[in-house]
């Protein structure tokens, strides 16, 4: 059994099933697993701290990176559409961060009189405060149930109260490999009755030039994002990266179909994890692998959520088909 605790604040609700700790705890394991084989990688959870939760933000804002606005405006365009469908009266966000694109959704689901509660769940227990806080003024009959959780983990602890509507949007799909993603959806289709939906957001196969481009930007916050995580990994571990002896890479893989970022050393040097008790050495022009960020086609959503047990219902583009929402029923 995991631990968890739930506090009751002055109104929103908070459970916690992950505690700096764990996520310490978790960190740890992953960098001594990702550094120690060849070629070295490092997960794309750990880019999230508080410094790069805000180099995200600034990302989603740049003119190159269209993901966020595209996804953005296939949900002001299908809304009502998506929530009609759904008919559900709980929003469950999965890695919700900062709930901007929320709102879109809940007030479909004000409009069919049946809102009565949303939960966001991620591992930031400061951005689930923030949503929350934003939310409540504009929302004032919801209730709310903030879930500080990792989505591999504890989708099996999650409220199960009313009708719902469970959306993972971004395309933060793709940041999984095909077998994390496998394993991700079938937990996510064993929490749901028949009359719960899935809204995902999953970024296309499009033009491979304005792809590569929304993740090497010309004003370079995307290299000082994905230099970010050696930060978080000196800063938990005791860790004497230099962060700016790596070049930041951004490549496609025609094969995986599936963006991936990389750390590249600019000298042969050696990296100190005190806390592993582990030397790392890098030679020059070594690559780390910090984030794959998978694209799809519409025969591969569908061909992933079958096999999870799920039946694609309706699926949705923008007119480019840079980018999609599906929404997916239990088989
Ligand atoms: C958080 C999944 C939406 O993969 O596009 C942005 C993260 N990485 N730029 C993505 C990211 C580099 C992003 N998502």
């Amino acid at each position: 059994m995991e631990a968890s605790v739930t506090v009751s604040r002055e109104a929103p609700e908070i459970t916690r099933h992950l505690t700096a700790a764990d996520l310490e705890a978790s960190l740890a394991r992953d960098v001594a697993e990702g550094l120690g084989r060849m070629p070295k990688t490092l997960p794309p959870k750990y880019f999230y701290d508080a410094r790069g939760s805000e180099l995200f933000e600034q990302i989603t804002t740049l003119e190159e990176y269209y993901p966020t606005r595209t996804e953005e405006s296939i949900l002001a365009t299908h809304a009502a559409e998506i929530t009609k469908l759904a008919d559900a009266d709980t929003l469950v966000e999965l890695g919700s961060g900062s709930s901007t694109k929320t709102r879109l959704l809940l007030d479909g689901m004000r409009s069919t009189g049946r809102l009565a509660r949303y939960v966001p769940v991620d591992v930031s227990e400061s951005a689930l405060l923030g949503a929350i806080e934003s939310l409540r003024a504009d929302y004032p009959g919801m209730a709310m149930h903030g879930v500080i959780a990792d989505f591999e983990r504890h989708l099996g602890l999650l409220p199960r109260e009313g009708t719902r509507l469970v959306a993972f949007l971004g395309g933060t799909i793709g940041n999984l490999a095909p077998a994390q993603r496998a394993r991700f959806l079938a937990a996510v289709r064993s929490g749901l009755g028949p009359a719960d939906r899935l809204l995902l957001g999953t970024g296309l196969v499009t033009d491979l030039t304005r792809l590569v481009r929304a993740y090497d930007d010309n004003s370079g916050v995307t290299a000082e994002f994905n230099r970010n995580v050696l930060r978080v990994v000196n800063g938990s571990l005791h860790a004497d990266f230099e962060p700016e002896a790596f070049d930041h890479v951004a490549v496609w893989n025609a094969e995986a179909e599936w963006i991936e970022m990389r750390l590249r050393s600019q000298k042969a040097q050696t990296v100190r994890i005190a806390d592993l008790d582990l030397t790392v050495e890098f030679a020059e022009g070594e690559e780390l692998r910090t984030e794959i960020s998978a694209k799809f086609r519409r025969e591969v959503v569908e061909r992933e959520l079958a096999e999870a047990g799920f039946t694609l219902e309706a699926w949705w583009t923008d007119p480019q088909e840079d980018f999609a929402l599906s929404l997916a029923a239990p088989s």
